[in-house]
């Protein structure tokens, strides 16, 4: 089913979308071309919708017909546009484009973008001893067909360890593992969440968690994050949170506790205890994302984990390797009650019926690691974060930038609702953003940029100074649109 976005609707996503003035000046054809490249590479133009006729695009941007059709047809040329006589144009991805986990889509070969819109660390050095040792350990699956619908015993005996050793005791019959966190967070929502039930969500959110959410036609409602400075008032509001469960009473939450993506909070252990016994009363359950819990920095004490305090089965708990290991191992899991993992399991046989054996295999003899590969994960990126931090204070010093405690992101409030419009400029010199309202639901956010510190410093330091010079031509360009209220975030 193809849906279509119409005239105005489309003006209004694009926003400020005009040339820049002087010596970066292109044609308005160019520019508006640009623009809706760049609303379908931060997501907020989906593929495979139906874009307006031109005329009618021509009248609601208040720009001539030409201007439309020359636009539209260098997005033809450019693979974003595939068009039909009679039929009209939708939106498509070049040939040789993925769409990376970020729900960004990156070019294969763009070897020179810095590519600040995904926040995974590339693979650690232990990863190749591990997989050849892994395929030493294959035999023993060997006599078997391999499919394991909840995971081989020796993962899930090992990542039941982890939780234990949390404090949270757990046995591996409570353990499924999954091809990844989000593969976990959409089984769960198969089980357990009705097409068209009620969720509640952080606000900013991870937009995958999003994007599996609205593929479940959920009725989102949102808990809206205070931003930085960390401390005092940073991050959740308990009161609103708890009285937004007892009130909208949804069938789930999904939360972050941990070094929350985008902004980086971590919960205090006396809201998890009163969210969870919210979630009761509201006969809500909790989906956890846990992705970031290995992932404190400098230290940071870290509360007991969420389900501590869950004497209901209400807590759901996701996690995986991304974070601290590697995103391309694609191995993640769910911890549930031993009866709910048996129902996931049976589940899931209707979906991909169960993870490879030998990446699971590369999965133990990683987590048999942990002890040296966790910490130097940690020192990677405390380094790498400060690097960040102080490239921003130097170049962008009127963006407020909290300290995070841990996990792999910066959320930064910028000094305008700019943030697409400089994830559009930044393509264009070499560094790929994922603006503010990626991470939200109704396009607001526009004065928020996520930041993540997972590529080398040198990188990080560099993209900075490349956002920084477009910063200063959009400001050239457009500060006196800034004070219209439409786009406070
Ligand atoms: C909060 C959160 N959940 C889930 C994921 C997806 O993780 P995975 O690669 O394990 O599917 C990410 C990745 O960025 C994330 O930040």
């Amino acid at each position: 089913m193809t849906s279509t976005v119409r005239g105005s609707q489309l003006a209004r996503l694009l926003g400020q979308w005009h040339a820049l003035p002087g010596r970066r000046r292109s044609p308005d054809y160019a520019a508006l071309a640009g623009a809706i490249r760049g609303l379908l590479a931060d997501g907020r133009l989906p593929l495979g919708v139906r874009l307006p006729a031109e005329r009618e695009l021509a009248e609601a941007l208040k720009v001539s017909r030409t201007t439309v059709t020359a636009a539209y047809r260098e997005l033809r040329e450019t693979g974003h546009l595939t068009s039909r006589r009679g039929a009209g144009s939708w939106t498509t991805l070049p040939g040789g484009h993925r769409v990376a986990s970020s729900g960004l889509w990156t070019p294969q070969d763009d070897l020179d973008m810095i590519d600040l819109g995904v926040a995974a660390l590339a693979a650690p050095p232990e990863l190749v001893p591990a997989a050849r040792a892994a395929a030493e350990d294959l035999p023993r699956y060997l006599h078997g067909a391999g499919y394991h619908p909840t995971g081989i015993v020796e993962l899930r005996e090992a990542v039941a360890r982890g939780y234990t050793d949390r404090g949270l005791p757990t046995s591996p019959e409570q353990i499924m593992v999954t091809n990844g966190t989000q593969h976990a967070l959409d089984l769960v929502l198969r089980l357990t969440l009705p097409v068209g039930a009620g969720v509640l969500v952080e606000s900013p959110t991870y937009p995958n968690a999003l994007a599996a959410l609205v593929a479940r036609r959920a009725r989102i409602a949102t808990h809206g994050l205070a931003a930085a400075p960390e401390g005092d008032g940073a991050g959740w509001d308990g009161e609103l949170l708890l009285a937004g469960l007892r009130q909208t009473r949804p069938r789930l939450a999904y939360l972050i506790p941990e070094f929350q993506n985008p902004t980086g909070h971590l919960m205090p252990a006396e809201l998890r205890e009163s969210v969870v016994a919210a979630a009761h009363t509201s006969g809500t359950d909790l989906i956890i994302d846990e992705s970031f819990v290995d992932l404190p920095l400098d230290g940071t004490p870290m509360p007991p984990p969420t389900a501590v305090f869950d004497r209901h089965s209400r807590v759901i708990c996701i996690g995986g390797m991304s974070k601290p290991y590697w995103g391309g191992m694609r191995i993640g899991w769910v911890r549930a009650s031993a009866p709910l993992v048996q129902r996931l399991a049976a589940a899931r046989v209707g979906v991909d019926m169960a993870s490879p054996v030998l990446d699971q295999l590369v999965a133990v003899r990683l987590l048999a690691q942990a002890a040296t590969i966790v910490p130097a994960r940690r020192v990677q990126l405390a380094a790498q974060r400060d690097a960040l931090l102080a490239a921003v204070a130097e170049m962008l010093p009127d963006w407020r930038v909290s300290v995070p405690g841990g996990g792999v992101t910066l959320w930064a409030e910028l000094d305008g609702p700019v943030s697409s419009a400089l994830a559009r400029a930044a393509e264009d010199v070499g560094v790929r953003l994922a603006p503010g309202p990626r991470f939200g639901l109704d396009g607001t956010l526009e004065r928020f940029l996520r930041l993540p510190f997972t590529l080398p410093a040198a990188e990080l330091v560099d993209a900075v100074h490349r956002i920084a010079a477009v910063r200063y031509d959009l400001d050239r360009a457009s500060r006196p649109r800034w004070s219209e209220p439409a786009v406070i975030a």
